[in-house]
C-alpha cells in the first residue's frame, strides 16, 4: 500500500465512524447533531459530538471535542477535520471552531464533509481563515 493509500483509507475509515456517533451528540435543544474527527500528523484519529448546554452559549461543537480529545491524547498537530451532519447535509466548522482548528492545523490541513459515511467535499483549511491570528503572533 502506498503511503496516499493509506492516508485514503484512514479518512474513508475516520468517515464511515460518523454516523454512528452522531447518536451520541448532545444536542437537545437545536436538534442539530454534528460529529467530527480529527486526524492528527501521526494519523491518530480523534473523535467528538456536539455538547450542549441549559445556558445555551456553554455548548460546545463537535470540532471542540475532538480537539479537546486530540489535545489530550498528546498530539498537538491536526492535518484533517472530518465533519458530519445529522441532517446529512455538508457543514463547514463555524468561525470559533476555525480558529481553534488554526491553533493547531498544518499547512496542508483539510476539512473533509462527510455525508452517508463518506467523504463528499475537501476544503483546504487556510482558504477559510485566511489572514488569521495565531500562535506566531504571540511569538514576536
Ligand atoms: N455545530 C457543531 O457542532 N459544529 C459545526 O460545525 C456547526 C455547528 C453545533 C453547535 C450546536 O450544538 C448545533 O450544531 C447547532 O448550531
Amino acid at each position: 500500500m502506498t503511503v496516499e493509500e493509506t492516508v485514503e483509507t484512514l479518512e474513508a475509515r475516520a468517515a464511515a465512524a460518523l454516523p454512528a456517533l452522531l447518536a451520541r451528540a448532545y444536542a437537545r435543544y437545536s436538534n442539530f447533531t454534528v460529529a467530527a474527527a480529527v486526524i492528527d500528523e501521526a494519523g491518530e484519529v480523534h473523535l467528538g459530538v456536539n455538547v450542549e448546554n441549559a445556558a445555551y452559549p456553554s455548548g460546545t461543537c463537535a470540532e471542540q471535542t475532538a480537539i479537546g480529545a486530540m489535545v489530550t491524547a498528546g498530539a498537538r498537530r491536526i492535518s484533517k477535520v472530518l465533519i458530519a451532519a445529522g441532517s446529512n447535509a455538508v457543514v463547514q466548522p463555524c468561525g470559533a471552531c476555525r480558529q481553534r482548528i488554526a491553533e493547531f492545523a498544518t499547512e496542508g490541513c483539510e476539512i473533509v464533509s462527510v455525508q452517508d459515511g463518506a467523504p463528499t467535499k475537501r476544503v483546504a483549511f487556510w482558504d477559510l481563515l485566511p489572514e488569521s491570528f495565531g500562535p506566531r503572533d504571540l511569538a514576536r
